[in-house]
């Protein structure tokens, strides 16, 4: 029975993530509120509500439910809730903020529709349910039960949501998948054998179709968008990498009057503070590209403090950049290369240089976290990893790998430079708000999670680095991830 409502739809979902729709917005640090205000809610919501009653026919539902009873809200409350989490995707893509204007939700509603006029709406609602059955699903499997309470509230899984999960619940138990216990006066939801297997079966699915990897990416640039602070706080942790940047762009080789590409460039540090629009002065150019509109918002507001002139920030990603080949003498970055895929960044940054052109990076480097001080503060993540029986995963990159990349790219003259990176883990608050929230180190053990868990666990670490700070002195608090800069040529021919 519960094959009817998810066949394989690996497809469907690739055909959903090109549409560039959003089931559920995964937004780190949004725990529900102001997605839209009072007004633009009420008429996204009699739009959802006539959406899904003129594409919920007989026919899809006999399609999708077979003999199933048609759970009447879910349908409505499905389109409501592309729709919002949607726009709000856009509205993070667009200003780096979660505030949803009329304009977005427009924009959000024609998505919609053009996928449901190129595929259907009862499509649409198998999505729907696969999405939102492994949020709740994987919720009960890490907590073992949920309060029913809670569970309908969605305030330890999907904070975001602002209708209730009632509908859902019970169209869950009617499948089989969970089950609600009594106990001492108070109802619990878990998942039984079945729910278990359909976790097994919705979380290979979406691993196949690559939605996870979408997720991981949504939930890190949405996690840089919001981190109003890195300018300040990467100057207390890192103490050293401003020096290191004006470094980094002399051992490259920026010259005045270069046509420069910049990638992740965040709020600027290495385009202002380190130097490289002084360097391309008085007649080159810098373009500084980065997919965080908060990050270039922070980075305009900066250059219009600054006044400086010869810069011009766009929104991209590293893998697919909007430049004809050969466009720039130089193409570097700091601290970006770990967040990309090397398999699509390197051969971007390759094309678009011109022939004999340099690219360049410097990057953090895999590091032995075997430390004392490191493994009391962040043992949380130890344990999550280990009942993998491996270390914990970060973004990370080995030292071998960039330069193999390079060199597979068809680069020349490939060379390196050890320019490690002091880190001090000195404040609590600073360091795990900035590692963990901030900057998503560790973001493969913490997507998985659920919301709550995750809160938790950010929490706890905070407690833990108090308890460390105390233990251990600020020297042994101190420690230097490898660093590598690098840089390499394009052939003349
Ligand atoms: C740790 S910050 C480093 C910023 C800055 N260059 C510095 O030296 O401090 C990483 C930046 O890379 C950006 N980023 C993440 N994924 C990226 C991608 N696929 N392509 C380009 N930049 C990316 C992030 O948005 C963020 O602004």
């Amino acid at each position: 029975m519960r094959m009817f409502i998810f066949p394989n739809l690996s497809n469907e979902l690739h055909a959903m993530q090109k549409a560039g729709i959003v089931i559920s917005p995964w937004l780190a640090g949004l725990s529900g509120e102001g997605r839209l205000d009072a007004a633009l809610y009420h008429t996204m919501s009699t739009r959802t509500r006539e959406f899904a009653h003129v594409h919920w026919t007989e026919e899809e539902r006999v399609r999708v439910l077979h003999h199933l009873p048609s759970p009447d809200r879910i349908p409505q409350i499905a389109a409501h809730e592309i729709v919002a989490s949607t726009a709000v995707c856009l509205a993070h893509e667009r200003t780096g903020q979660v505030d949803v204007d009329e304009s977005l939700v427009d924009e959000a509603m024609n998505r919609v529709n053009q996928f449901v006029t190129e595929s259907s709406f009862g499509t649409l609602l198998q999505l729907y349910m696969l999405v939102t059955s492994w949020e709740n699903q994987n919720a009960l499997r890490h907590f073992g039960e949920i309060p029913e309470r809670e569970y309908v509230l969605g305030s330890w899984h999907r904070p975001w949501v602002d209708y209730s999960l009632g509908e859902e619940l019970m169209f869950a138990a009617l499948l089989g998948n969970v089950e609600i216990i009594e106990r001492n006066h108070h109802r619990f939801v878990r998942l039984t054998e079945e729910g278990r297997l359909a976790l097994e079966r919705a979380s290979a699915m979406l691993e196949q179709a690559g939605y996870f990897k979408q997720r991981l990416q949504f939930l890190r640039i949405s996690q840089f968008n919001l981190y109003d602070a890195y300018g300040q706080v990467t100057d207390e942790i890192w103490p050293d990498t401003p020096q290191q940047r004006k470094d980094f762009v002399r051992f490259v080789g920026v010259k005045p009057g270069m046509r420069v590409l910049e990638l992740g460039c965040a709020n600027g540090p290495l385009t202002f503070e380190g130097g490289l629009a002084e360097a391309v002065k008085p007649d080159g150019q810098v373009i500084a590209v980065d997919p965080s509109s908060g990050m270039l918002a922070r980075a305009r507001t900066k250059q219009q403090s600054l006044q400086i002139d010869r810069v011009e920030f766009v929104h991209g990603r590293a893998e697919s950049l909007l430049f004809d080949p050969g466009s720039f003498d130089l193409v570097l970055g700091t601290g970006f290369l770990h967040f990309t895929d090397l398999k699509q960044s390197i051969p971007e940054m390759t094309r678009v240089v011109r022939p004999g052109g340099m690219i360049g990076s410097w990057h953090p480097l895999k590091a032995n976290l075997n430390v004392p001080f490191f493994r009391e503060w962040f043992a949380p993540l130890f344990a999550l990893a280990a009942k993998r029986a491996e270390p914990p995963r970060d973004y990370l990159l080995d030292s071998e790998v960039v330069r193999s990349e390079m060199a597979a790219a068809g680069l020349v003259h490939i060379e390196e430079r050890s320019m490690p990176i002091t880190t001090l883990f000195h404040d609590p608050v600073k360091v795990v708000n900035h590692f963990i929230r901030g900057v998503g180190w560790f973001s493969e053990e913490l997507a998985p999670l659920p919301w709550k868990a995750r809160e938790d666990l950010i929490d706890d670490l905070i407690e833990r680095g108090t308890f460390v700070c105390e233990r251990f002195t600020p020297e042994e608090r101190i420690f230097r991830f490898p660093g590598q800069a690098i840089r390499a040529k394009r052939p003349v021919n």
